[in-house]
């Protein structure tokens, strides 16, 4: 399992070349999909003004940011990788969004560089499983957050198949290979509510993104006909629901994607 200790370490892992760029391709490859379905929870959910300041915290490639600099919001992205940094301002600028798309280094745990109450919007995407320290950094977002503003996240939760396969994995290595540094994690629901509570965020809504999505699981299944399989039937999911709003489904997606006010705005 993923150590608070090793902080510095995964911090070290993802400020490195060659690491996170090499893998994470959301918008390619045979899981598009169900990637582009939590962009649709947004479409579908937010009503986004185009005065909006975001911060895009782990902006990766720059997908949700770019999505919100699309609407006419002025949008920072920060990211601990460079080839990530420069893979997101590459897009800004071929997309002709790079007046409303700003990229910077930097570090979820420490947005001290950013005025408090400075955004409307702060987002924190396919991220919250590689922080080792969830708390610090939910404390620099909310601080950076007005009181009127939204706080968009995505988790692995533990109670989906993904999750539970990914957490077999996980023991499995730590067990084997109990040396190697763990880069990811899930969470419990109650867990992930008490964690915003605790940083001044109450959960206002939350939804589950493919709840058969375990093909995203790529270290069990690899390039199998398993695998083809297991993706035909999440496609198959993302094409009747491409996401669940029910309370059982919405935490029992492979990823869910939550929308929280800071605990001093009026419900
Ligand atoms: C899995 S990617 C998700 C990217 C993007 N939010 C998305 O949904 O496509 C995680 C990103 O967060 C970055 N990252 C990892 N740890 C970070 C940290 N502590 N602070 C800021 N960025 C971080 C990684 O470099 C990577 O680009």
């Amino acid at each position: 399992m993923m150590r608070e200790e090793d902080a510095e370490r995964v911090a070290e892992y993802f400020s490195r070349p060659g690491t996170v760029a090499e893998w994470w391709h959301p918008e390619e490859g045979p899981l598009a999909f169900h990637y582009a379905a939590e962009l649709q929870v947004l479409e579908d959910t937010l009503p986004v003004d185009p005065s909006w300041q975001v911060l895009d915290v782990g902006t990766g490639p720059g997908r949700f940011g770019l999505w919100f600099a699309s609407k006419g919001c002025q949008v920072i992205g920060v990211d601990l990788n460079p080839e990530m940094q420069e893979r997101a301002r590459e897009t800004a600028r071929r997309r002709g969004l790079e007046a409303n798309f700003e990229v910077r280094a930097g570090r979820a745990e420490d947005l001290r560089e950013f005025p408090a109450a400075s955004f409307d919007a702060v987002l924190c995407m396919e991220l919250f499983d590689h922080l080792p320290d969830l708390a610090a950094a939910l404390a620099a977002m909310r601080r950076v957050l007005r009181d009127d503003g939204r706080f968009l996240f995505t988790y692995v939760p533990r109670e989906s198949l993904y999750g539970a396969l990914g957490d077999v994995y996980r023991r499995l290595r730590a067990w084997f290979a109990p040396s190697d540094l763990m880069i990811s994690r899930t969470y419990g629901f109650a867990e992930i509510e008490r964690a915003l509570a605790a940083a001044g965020f109450r959960l206002e809504q939350h939804f589950g993104v493919g709840a058969l999505c375990i093909s995203a699981q790529t270290r069990f299944f690899g390039e199998s006909v398993l695998q083809r399989a297991a993706t035909a039937l999440a496609r198959a999911e993302a094409r009747r629901w491409p996401y669940h709003r029910g309370a059982f489904l919405a935490r029992r997606g492979a990823h869910v994607v939550g929308i929280a006010r800071p605990l001093t705005s009026t419900p």
